[in-house]
């Protein structure tokens, strides 16, 4: 969509609706979950009971992603800028269906705070925008460095039999890098210490949350 003839009010109106598709909706995929045709693995209730928590953190981190991607594009100055943040929140609409998808496979459910997930990171996405665009980028590349990161780790965690959700995490992974490569070449800064840190530990509090509920 091109969003450089909306206004304040037609951009938050479209911000709202997807959230609301984003936590409550069935977010639709533009392409097929990479976990399609890859036989379902035999695993035991527990080794499925882990592989739906790790499945469930990444949904939330997909929310977050969402609402990060959307945050920062509403409060965006340049309209360039905007419209590739939004062509990167639709690409996380894909991770986020995916996992919901491998969520169901798993006969397990999404977390029951992505709502407050979802309102918290629209408002730090927003601020980062109101720090100016190339910092903003910055906290782009930040973010999905720090969560291809942690798909390396929940590669390494998921029951070695389970391939189905192995290749939806390979994808997502491959994604975010490219992600981040995208906005460092539209001029994304580092960002000063300790924010990268202070990422780091919100993040932890909710990977460790989303993991139970
Ligand atoms: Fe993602
Ligand atoms: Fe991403």
């Amino acid at each position: 969509m091109d969003t450089r003839s909306l206004s304040g009010l037609d951009r938050m109106l479209i911000g709202l609706e997807r959230a609301l598709e984003a936590v409550a909706g069935a977010p639709q995929a533009a392409r097929p979950s990479p976990g399609e045709g890859v036989a379902e693995a035999e695993m035991t209730d527990a080794e499925r009971r882990l592989a739906a928590s790790l499945m469930r953190v990444n949904h939330t981190g997909e929310v977050c992603a969402q609402a990060l991607y959307c945050g920062q594009a509403a409060l965006a100055r340049d309209a360039d800028n905007r419209g590739h943040l939004l062509r990167a929140a639709d690409e996380e609409t894909d991770h986020l269906a995916w996992c919901a998808q491998r969520l169901e496979q798993l006969d397990s459910h999404t977390s029951l705070f992505n709502p407050l997930w979802y309102l918290g990171s629209y408002a730090i996405g927003a601020a980062a925008a109101l720090a100016g665009d190339r910092l903003s980028l910055g906290f782009v590349v930040e973010t999905e460095r720090q969560v291809e990161a942690h798909l390396g780790e929940h590669l390494q965690r998921l029951p070695a039999q389970d391939a189905r959700s192995r290749a939806v995490l390979a994808q997502m992974q491959a994604d975010e890098v490219r992600h981040a490569e995208a906005a460092q070449a539209r001029g994304g800064i580092d960002l000063p210490f300790p924010l990268p840190k202070l990422m780091h530990l919100s993040s932890m509090v909710m990977k460790t949350v989303a993991y139970r509920i």
